[in-house]
């Protein structure tokens, strides 16, 4: 038996990757990467790079560095009445937990000789995979296409988008708008479109964070996350899942913003999929939600409720005045104040909604107060993200 291969999530159907394959050519079911006990065996030299499908390269990455610290923060377990585990995805290079897909997505295209790869990105994911484009050797050339208003965000990370290896489109309009130029521009030239959730490349390299966890000795009982395509809340299960360490899997609280809640929608009507009921027509210009705006997660839905019902998890949604809580109460927390007075580093709205949301999770009951829970401080603020103004005060 082969060390991994591909397995439909949905029907059963298993195949040895062959090319750069998205669904399952019977039924265009999720195909997931199966390990057996080899992923077991070698996890249990305790490193997480063990346990992806590009073992070997991800060794020879010496500047892909996924570990992240793990905390225990005395401020925000007084201040929100449990035991608070940070995870802190802040320290990556491009400042977020996508790093992490950036490095497998590149190797996963490089092995299959795909030599022009595009991406749809508002900035977090798209400036981890350009970095990944830049370093990995003889990685494919990415076109990377971000929406006109999110290009600022990117100006940091100038060194990563540019030609060769990068070629990066702006483009006006909405998210979906943009997506479906970014897909065009795959159509139209032969390249190979890099397919979000459905591509396992993106899901394995986020499992790092869950192997990560999974790996240690402390158990959790909740872990927290901010979602917005559900890569995240779907990886972080597997984690436990290829690790034969189910059982230690905390329940899952999933948060996302009031004004795009698809999936915090659906999971509240009780709904196995995503409707257009649970979707917002549009949404409502917030300056607290720049990122999570995936409008549409449909692919992704059905698995993250599957992954929830499993572990006992929730959703929650929040308000604006939820999030600016959440941003404030991280400044409790020496830890990022030092990063802010050391290299100006803000925590990003993404995780204060995290944060926000369970803080809100607590005052519902729905996470018992006392709870150790692992909250996924999954980035930093772009530039533009945060007004310095919400902080100001808490900073000096
Ligand atoms: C910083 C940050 N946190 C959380 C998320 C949500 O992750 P997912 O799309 O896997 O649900 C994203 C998505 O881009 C992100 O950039
Ligand atoms: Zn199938």
């Amino acid at each position: 038996m082969p060390n991994q291969w591909l397995e439909c999530v949905d029907c059963g159907n298993e195949l040895e990757e062959g090319s750069y394959v998205l669904d399952c050519p019977r039924c265009e079911g999720l195909l997931d990467v199966k390990f057996g006990n080899w992923c077991k065996e070698k996890a249990a030299g305790n490193d997480v790079r063990s346990c992806t499908p590009f073992a070997e390269e991800c060794f020879e990455m010496r500047d892909c560095e996924l570990d992240t610290p793990l905390f225990h923060s005395t401020a925000l377990s007084n201040g929100c009445d449990l035991e608070v585990w940070v995870k802190n995805e802040v320290v990556h290079p491009t400042g977020t937990w996508k790093e992490r897909e950036g490095l497998i997505s590149m190797l996963r295209a490089r092995q299959q000789d795909v030599s022009d790869l595009v991406l749809f990105s508002s900035g977090n994911t798209g400036v981890a995979v350009a970095r990944a484009a830049c370093l990995v050797p003889a990685a494919p050339r990415l076109h990377l296409v971000v929406p006109d208003k999110s290009l600022r965000r990117l100006t940091p990370y100038q060194k990563y988008l540019r030609p060769p290896h990068v070629q990066l489109y702006g483009h006006s309009g909405s998210n979906d708008e943009c997506i479906a130029f970014a897909k065009r521009v795959a159509r139209e030239n032969g390249y190979h479109f890099e397919g979000g959730f459905r591509n396992y490349a993106r899901r394995e390299g986020l499992k790092t964070l869950g192997l990560e966890i999974a790996l240690q000795s402390i158990r959790f009982d909740w872990y927290v996350q901010a979602v917005a395509s559900g890569i995240g809340i779907y990886s972080f299960h597997k984690a436990f899942r290829d690790l034969g360490r189910v059982d230690h899997c905390p329940k899952i609280l999933g948060v996302q913003s009031e004004v795009c809640a698809p999936m915090a929608n659906a999971w509240r009507d009780g709904s196995t999929s995503l409707e257009d009921r649970h979707i917002p027509s549009e949404i409502a210009p917030s300056e607290f939600v720049t990122v999570l705006r995936t409008r549409n997660p449909r692919d992704s839905y059905r698995y993250v409720q599957a992954t929830l019902r499993a572990v006992g998890g929730a959703f929650e949604k929040v308000p604006d005045s939820d999030i600016l809580a959440g941003l404030r109460e991280f400044y409790r927390e020496p830890q990022f104040l030092r990063l802010f007075d050391e290299q100006g580093v803000v925590v990003g709205l993404e995780a204060a909604a995290a944060l926000g949301g369970l803080m809100r999770a607590v005052r519902s009951g729905v996470v018992s107060r006392g709870s150790r829970v692992v909250l996924n401080v999954s980035g930093a603020a772009k530039p533009g993200d945060v007004n310095h103004v919400w902080i100001a005060d808490l900073l000096s």
